[in-house]
Formats: C-alpha cells, structure tokens, sequence
C-alpha cells in the first residue's frame, strides 16, 4: 500500500519567525498515522528540521558541489536535515526553463543523497484544451522519473499548472482519470509500481480536501498557499489521516 503523504511547499514564503508553524504541527500531527512534509525555503530548513515534521528541500542542483554559484546540492539539503526534495514543480519548470532531463538528473542527485524526491508533473491549461493531457503526463513520467525510481524513494506529485495558486481544481472525474493512468504507467515501469505515494496538488484546502482524499489512487496533496499556517494545514493532514 502507498504511504499517505500530506506534504506543504511553502515556496518563497518564510522567516525564521515561521518555525512556530512548524512547531505548532508538530504538537498536532507529529503522532498521525501518515507522513507530514513541509518543504520551506532552503534558508529554513535547519531551523525548521527534527521537530517531528519531516522538511525538505524545493529543489536541487544535479552535482554534489561545485562552481555552480547560488545553487544548493542534495547532499546540503541532507545535512541541513531535509528528508525529502521537491524536483520538477512547474514554476521551476517555467521560471528556470528545467527540462525533463534536468529534473531526472535532480531526482537522481536526490537518491544519491539518501533524500525522496517529490517528482512534479502535470499539463498547461492549453494541453489540457487540446486534449493532450494523458500525452503530456506520459512524457513527463518517461522522462522526468529517473528508471532507478521505486516507491521508497520516489513520490509522484500530479499538479496541473492551470490549478497552481488559481482556485481552479479539477473535477474529481480529471484528478481520477490521470491518477489511474499514472498508477497504470508506474505499474508498468516498475516492480513495485502499485507502491508508489501519488500526491495531488493545485488549490488544496481544507474545504475540498476530503473529497480529493476520496479519489481512487490519491494518495495525499502537495499544497501551497494553505501550507502556510497551521490553522490552514491541519485540517488537510486530518482529512488525509481520515481518508
Ligand atoms: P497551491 O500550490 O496549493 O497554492 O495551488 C500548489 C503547489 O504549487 O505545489
């Protein structure tokens, strides 16, 4: 069975003062049968480690160090105390030009560093309109998810960018119909396939989040903007651990 993984992206959100957020879940869910994860900026990351939340990183550079000003390793994230690292979320993607190629190279650094990796994917609203969703989905698997990937070290985040910080969600028949042909693809490709933590994330809250649980093959929510206070995430993790 996949793991339930409630995980927060707090993106560039985030001063040291915002540790009491993390305390503050901790107290709550520190004791819930599922996997809490909250990824703050990488200048968070001691500060907001071995509370009892897991942290992790947002992204990674693919070398273990180097002249490579500005960027972060997988292996900085691990001694900092991240257990995780987001790789691959559209807003690299669309901000930093990241390929496939790239984010397959960053996954792999992740593993190389003892750290799961929190592969993004997900299509524009464009594809989406012209149909082409499952194709889009299909390529970025192929190319994004790194073929030693397996389901202790790998969390596949399926988050349509036009759901990104919009409101918008999908139906609960779209969030279906592309968790299925994930889990499918990943049943496929890998051995332990069906063990995959298959996340949704796109304008997760408290409100929708039950419903979203309830869908066959979601498996928790990468989530944004509702990450960024307690009050906002609890009842997310609650939903998730009732599911
Ligand atoms: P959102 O962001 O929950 O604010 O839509 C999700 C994400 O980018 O991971």
């Amino acid at each position: 069975m996949p793991r339930k993984l409630a995980a927060g992206n707090w993106k560039m959100n985030g001063l040291e003062q915002d540790v009491s957020v993390i305390k503050t879940l901790a107290e709550r869910h520190a004791q819930a049968g599922i996997d809490v994860l909250i990824c703050p900026p990488a200048t968070m990351i001691s500060a907001c480690a071995g509370h009892g939340i897991a942290v992790g990183g947002q992204d990674c550079h693919a070398a273990v160090s180097g002249a490579h000003t500005g960027d972060i390793s997988a292996e900085m994230l691990a001694d900092a105390g991240a257990t995780h690292v987001i790789t691959g979320h559209s807003e690299r993607r669309a901000d930093h030009g990241e390929t496939d190629a790239d984010i397959a190279a960053k996954s792999q650094a992740a593993y190389r560093a003892g750290l799961k990796a929190v592969i993004c994917i997900g299509e524009t609203l464009g594809q989406r309109e012209a149909g082409t969703t499952l194709e889009i989905i299909d390529g970025q698997l192929a190319g994004s998810v790194p073929d030693d990937a397996t389901a202790e070290n790998t969390v596949i985040a399926y988050e349509p960018v036009w759901a990104i910080g919009t409101g918008k969600v999908p139906t609960l028949e779209q969030i279906g119909e592309v968790h299925a042909h994930i889990r499918q693809s990943l049943v496929a490709r890998f051995g332990d396939g069906a063990g995959f933590t298959l996340l949704y994330g796109g304008s997760v809250k408290g409100s929708n989040a039950a419903e979203i649980f309830a869908v066959a093959e979601v498996n928790g929510a990468l989530v944004g903007g509702a990450s960024l206070t307690a009050d906002d995430f609890s009842p997310i993790v609650t939903a998730l651990e009732q599911a």
